[in-house]
């Protein structure tokens, strides 16, 4: 046994495949470079939950249906939603999803599907002093999410990066905020609590919470000036370099490369083309430190690297990072939470007890 589960098997899935030796991520028989930018986050959340829903409509069908339900939550949340912006905005948008009908049909995971996308933009502008945007149910929902938080219609790349996103990190084997939500869900309890387990796992800085201080680390290296001198002192005081190094793979993170493609997209001669420049000498710097560093283990780029540079271009403060990473990663977990509820079993490993006994007395 070892502490984190290293190697062992929890469940079986139909669903995502991470390879991580040959640096691979299939989810249902595809290649991520098969479905990132050439399949809309909708049909790929039609992919997962195949399956999992009698009722599950064909393509256009479901789009209506995440259109509907983008505005079937806003109807519901929008009461609490100025209440809710006094919390920290991942917090805020925990506390408006658990409001949610803990129920499993359908209707409740297609809503569920859509809250990050939806609360996330509504709470960022109450925090700013703006009112929400409703979202509009006909719109394309990555670009509507953009036009909730912005106020405006998106350029077709920007929405078409953020959707990339999305699909990009939809599923990813049984990470620790899977293996979270599988774990209710294995106690037959609703998708809404399956899905707040996620949540929870998903927020710390060794999951879903590296990419805001990814954004911090490129900021401060900017201003220190020398990359691999702050590399080096970092790892010197037993901090770890964020974005860096993953339980699976132990060669680069095929999800990084995506990413790092449509952050060069989007880049040019502006702001973000200078951005991603600057990132790619302090990823080289990290690589170099960090072999030198740790020889015994390959720490390699990680997804959320540039998953921070396509936020950031995107728009998104760096403490709602973890929200737009849940808006993609909810669609995985309600499949997981369905495979696990439709063919799993509780979920109840043992632990080795290894502290006192009470006194036999004879
Ligand atoms: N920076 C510095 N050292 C790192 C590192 C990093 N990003 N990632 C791993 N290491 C080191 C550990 O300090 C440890 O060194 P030691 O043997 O000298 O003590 C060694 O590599 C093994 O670490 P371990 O904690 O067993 O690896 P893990 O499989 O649990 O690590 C992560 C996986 C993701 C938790 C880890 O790589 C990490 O903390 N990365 C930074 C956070 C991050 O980017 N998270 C997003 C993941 S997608």
């Amino acid at each position: 046994m070892t502490n984190g589960l290293d190697d062992v098997v929890a469940a079986e899935t139909v669903l995502s495949d991470v390879d991580g030796l040959g640096g691979r991520l299939t989810i249902r028989g595809h290649a991520l470079p098969e479905l990132a930018g050439r399949w809309k986050y909708a049909q790929v959340v039609r992919l997962l939950l195949d399956g999992f829903f009698e009722d599950l409509p064909g393509d256009t069908d479901l789009v209506q249906k995440i259109g509907q339900a983008r505005g079937d939550v806003f109807v519901r949340l929008q009461p609490t939603l100025a209440s809710l912006a006094s919390l920290d905005i991942y917090s805020a948008m925990r506390a408006g999803i658990a409001l949610l009908p803990d129920g499993d049909n359908l209707t409740d995971a297609l809503r569920l599907i859509t809250a990050p996308a939806v609360l996330t933009p509504a709470l960022l502008r109450i925090k700013r002093g703006s009112p929400a945007i409703a979202p509009d149910p006909h719109a394309d929902h990555a670009g509507d999410m953009l036009r909730m938080l912005n106020g405006c219609v998106p350029s077709p790349a920007l929405a078409k990066a953020l959707d990339t996103y999305l699909v990009t990190v939809c599923d990813h084997g049984l990470n620790a905020s899977t293996f979270a939500t599988r774990v209710v869900a294995s106690t037959q309890a609703g998708l809404t609590s399956a899905v707040l387990a996620g949540l929870g796992a998903l927020k710390g800085p060794l999951h879903g919470g590296a990419p805001g201080p990814v954004i911090e680390m490129l900021d401060a290296i900017e201003a220190h000036g020398d990359a691999a001198g702050w590399l080096r002192a970092e790892i010197a005081h037993g901090e770890r370099i964020m974005g860096f190094g993953h339980r699976i793979y132990r060669v680069r993170d095929p999800r990084a490369d995506v990413l790092k493609a449509v952050v060069r997209q989007l880049g040019g001669e502006g702001e973000t083309g200078r951005r991603l420049a600057f990132a790619e000498k302090v990823e080289q710097a990290a690589l170099d430190v960090l072999r030198v560093a740790k020889p015994l283990r390959s720490i390699q780029t990680n997804v959320e690297f540039y998953t921070a540079l396509l936020l950031e271009a995107a728009g998104f403060p760096k403490e709602a990072f973890s929200n737009v990473f849940a808006a993609g990663r909810v669609a995985g977990w309600i499949a997981h939470a369905r495979e696990q509820q439709t063919t799993g079993r509780l979920i109840r490993p043992q632990s080795r007890y290894v502290g006192p006994m009470p006194d036999l007395v004879a």
